[in-house]
């Protein structure tokens, strides 16, 4: 299964809608929830990261509270509407096309990069790379925020589950159904908080994991570069 191209083409025919679309107000309650984590972690001028931007919502709150924000996204459609949301407000937020996990940015790029709710896109060998890559653009001190959801607490019990896991990478097998567009392959990655935090600690040390009602995380992570001298 090519979870990169299926990703990719489920979110450009999902395009965009009123739940996603950061010009409605119905798309604001995934904001709500970190709200107030952003808020404390983003201070004026900051240059802030929205990795898999979507049409934007979490790169023009940023924005909102201060930030030079930048999205990046592989899908285009989307990414498309984040730019012309951008124009219309007179935003200064950028939006580039781009794979999350191959940051076509320069050493100390950024003071904070965010990944909300998109680590199941993730293999663990590309969060790995993912991480060496953030310690690298993001400034001395930088911030890396994870928000998540933890798979076992999600998925326990879930019947067909066995039989869509591959036990070799912990990709799980998935469908979603747009109307009046088609059924398309939707593949994720298992992931656990504690396997996350495994992983990216290698490079930014953990600061601080917070539960967010029943079943959400944020993990915040800390640029104590240097890990390797000539970074
Ligand atoms: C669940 S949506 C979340 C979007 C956004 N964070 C929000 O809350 O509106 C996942 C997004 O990640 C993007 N994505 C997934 N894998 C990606 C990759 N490897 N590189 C860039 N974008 C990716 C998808 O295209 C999609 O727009």
């Amino acid at each position: 299964m090519d979870i990169f191209n299926a990703t990719r083409k489920f979110y450009n025919a999902a395009g965009v809608h009123p739940t996603t679309d950061p010009d409605d107000p119905r798309s604001q309650f995934a904001v709500d929830r970190y709200e107030d984590h952003l808020c404390k972690l983003i201070s004026p001028g900051m240059r802030a990261l929205d990795l898999g931007c979507n049409a934007g919502r979490f790169t023009f709150a940023m924005e909102a509270m201060g930030a030079i924000a930048t999205g990046i996204d592989f899908a285009e459609i989307p990414l498309l509407h984040a730019k012309k949301v951008a124009a219309k407000r007179g935003s200064r937020c950028q939006f580039n096309i781009g794979d999350m996990a191959a940051l076509p940015y320069k050493a100390n790029s950024f003071d904070l990069a965010l990944l909300p709710h998109n680590i199941g896109y993730l293999s663990y060998q590309r969060l790995e790379s993912l991480s060496v890559q953030l310690k690298r653009i993001l400034s001395d001190n930088g911030t890396f925020i994870v928000t998540m959801h933890d798979e076992l607490v999600k998925r326990a019990g879930e019947e067909t589950l066995p039989e869509r896991y591959d036990v070799q990478t912990g990709l799980i097998e998935g469908s979603n159904t747009i109307p009046d567009k088609g059924t398309y392959a939707s593949p994720w990655y298992f992931w656990t908080v504690a396997f996350a935090k495994y992983i990216v600690e290698e490079q930014l040390p953990l600061e601080q994991v917070e539960q967010i009602g029943e079943n959400r995380y944020v993990l915040i992570f800390r640029n104590n570069k240097p890990k390797n001298g000539n970074l």
